[in-house]
This record gives structure tokens, C-alpha cells and sequence, in this order.
């Protein structure tokens, strides 16, 4: 157990985010996940990123269970991506929530327009709003959404975008997060290590060479690659969901919080190199217009 206290971020309608979370879609996609989450937890992550199309909510559940951490020190987020017959986005919750082991989950995300959502979008947002005044959500929001599906909800409530975000989409996501900030929408990123994971030897590896030597140098500490791009989003005010198999890489993303920030120069830098590739991982429609 930790003494660590996470960094957190404000939402709009008054909660607030971990900027750090642990997810269990990607590596462990349709995995039992119990044990990676414990040890989140037990390590100094309370932000668990789950979803109903993960196939693995029980396992986050257990996990959770197994860990010795107060309820309300934790933030679960999980989110619907389909509608089976006959059932409602309350009985999906409701389903959720069992496997979790939980009476409220704190964020609940529209998982994507596309899917068993398509076209359904407004009416599942209206669910979604009625599920928070129930108190079954926190806090409710949209994920992988373009403007134009925010759009459609953006008449109500808190919504918060969970959208890939790294240096390679940096150019590409900049319209949604700047539509994001004039509405006071938080958007969260995930897939945050792109560059050393799914596009390595691109343009901003130089950069983050750089710029993680010279933080080894002003802090005297052991500093990496993925860390810097940590930084990076946490210099923008964007909470990072990220995963890991292994305990050394928790402490290492937890680790990230007591580095100093980048200068504004470094986050430039990024950018500007980040800019000069595009590379999606998930939800490729998204470039399709
Ligand atoms: N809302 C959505 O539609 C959506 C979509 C995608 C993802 N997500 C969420 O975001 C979470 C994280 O997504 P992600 O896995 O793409 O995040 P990520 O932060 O980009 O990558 C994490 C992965 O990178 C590996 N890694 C970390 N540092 C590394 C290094 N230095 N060298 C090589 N590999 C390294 C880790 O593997 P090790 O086990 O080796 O540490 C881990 O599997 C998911 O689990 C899910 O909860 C949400």
C-alpha cells in the first residue's frame, strides 16, 4: 500500500478525475484482469478504466474487491457499447455494477456512436442523465466521439471524451479539444504511449531523448521515454489511461506525477514533430470524412 496522493483534475459538474488510470481494455482485453488491478490499486492508481465490450468487468470487479482501498477513494469508469434486445441502458448498468461489485460507478461513458449505438445516440445520452440523477453514475460522458456526435448531447449535462491522444494524432485531434475547452468538456486520453509501443522510430523519438536526459539531469532521477509523454499530457490538463502487466511500469506511471512539468518549449517540440506523421490506433472512422 502507498502513501501516494493522486493528481486529480476538476470535471464540470463538480466531481473530480484521477489524471492517472489504469485500464483493462487493450493487453487485457477479454482477460481476467483481477490481479494487474489489485496491484494498480495497491501501487497508487485509483482511477480503473473499464468497459462492458471488455468482457472483463468481473475480473476488474475482483480486483478491486481484493484491494485494500476504500470505495470512495476509488474512481470506476465502464461504458456501454451495445444494446442487447430487449434490454435498456439502466438494465446494462445494472448488469455492470453487479459484476463490479459496486452501487455507483463514478464515470459511465457512451462507449462510441458507432456500434449498437448508431443512431441511437441522443436517446442513450437521455438514459445516461437519468442514471446520474439516480446516483448509479457519477458522472456521465461520451468516448471516441467527433464534434458532431457531441453535438447531439451537448444540450445536458457533463460530458467527458475519452479519445486517443499522442503526438501522432495531436494535429488530428486538436478541433475536438479545442471544441472540448469552449463547452468546459474534459477529454481524457488513452493509447498515450503510441510512439514507443504501436509507432516506434517515428519523429518525436529524438525529442523525447532529449528532453527525459535533461530531466534525469535536474532531478537526479531515473526518468523514461514513457514518462516524458506522460508529462506531455499532463502539461495539457489531460488525464492519461494507460495499462501495464507489470508492477515496475505501475510504479513508473505513478512515478510520473512528482516529475517536474515540461517547459513550454519541450511540449512544442512534441507537437510540432508529432505533427508531421498521422497514426491512428482505434476507431480509424474517425479520419473518414
Ligand atoms: N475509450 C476507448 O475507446 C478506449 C480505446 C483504447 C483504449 N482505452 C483504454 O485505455 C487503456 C490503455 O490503452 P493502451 O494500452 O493503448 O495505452 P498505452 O498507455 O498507450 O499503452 C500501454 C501499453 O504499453 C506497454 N508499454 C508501456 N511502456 C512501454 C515501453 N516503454 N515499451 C514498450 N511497451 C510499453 C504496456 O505493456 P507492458 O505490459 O509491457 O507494460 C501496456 O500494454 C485500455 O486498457 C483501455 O482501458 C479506451
Amino acid at each position: 500500500m502507498t502513501d501516494h496522493t493522486p493528481l486529480t483534475l476538476p470535471l464540470n459538474d463538480g466531481h473530480t478525475i484521477p489524471w492517472l488510470a489504469f485500464g483493462t481494455g487493450t493487453a487485457l482485453l477479454r482477460r481476467d484482469a483481477a490481479a494487474e488491478v489489485r496491484n494498480a490499486i495497491e501501487h497508487g492508481i485509483v482511477h480503473l478504466d473499464g468497459a462492458q465490450l471488455y468482457g472483463n468487468e468481473d475480473s476488474l470487479g475482483a480486483g478491486i474487491a481484493a484491494a485494500d482501498r476504500p470505495r470512495e477513494e476509488l474512481f470506476v469508469t465502464t461504458k456501454i457499447a451495445d444494446l442487447p434486445d430487449g434490454q435498456t441502458v439502466r438494465d446494462t448498468l445494472v448488469e455492470s455494477l453487479k459484476k463490479l461489485r459496486l452501487d455507483y460507478v463514478d464515470l459511465f461513458l457512451l462507449h462510441s456512436p458507432m456500434r449498437g449505438l448508431k443512431g441511437r445516440v441522443k436517446e442513450a445520452w437521455l438514459e445516461l442523465e437519468a442514471l446520474q440523477k439516480e446516483g448509479l453514475a457519477r458522472s456521465i460522458g461520451v468516448s471516441n466521439f467527433r464534434i458532431q456526435d457531441i453535438e447531439e448531447v451537448l444540450e445536458v449535462g457533463a460530458v467527458v471524451p475519452a479519445i486517443e491522444y499522442h503526438p501522432y494524432v495531436f494535429k488530428a485531434s486538436q478541433p475536438v479539444l479545442d471544441f472540448g475547452k469552449k463547452h468546459g468538456i474534459l477529454a481524457t486520453s488513452y493509447c498515450g504511449l503510441v510512439p514507443l509501443t504501436r509507432h516506434t522510430g517515428g519523429p518525436v523519438d529524438p525529442v523525447l531523448a532529449s528532453i527525459r536526459e535533461r530531466l534525469v539531469k535536474d532531478t537526479g532521477k531515473e526518468v523514461t521515454t514513457g514518462q516524458v509523454l506522460g508529462l506531455w499530457l499532463r502539461y495539457q490538463g489531460t488525464p492519461q489511461i494507460t495499462t501495464s502487466s507489470k508492477l515496475e511500469r505501475v510504479k513508473e506511471y505513478v512515478a510520473t506525477e512528482s516529475l517536474p512539468d515540461l517547459t513550454p518549449e519541450e511540449v512544442q517540440q512534441i507537437n510540432d514533430e508529432g505533427s508531421k506523421i498521422h497514426f491512428r490506433v482505434a476507431c480509424k472512422w474517425i479520419d473518414d470524412e
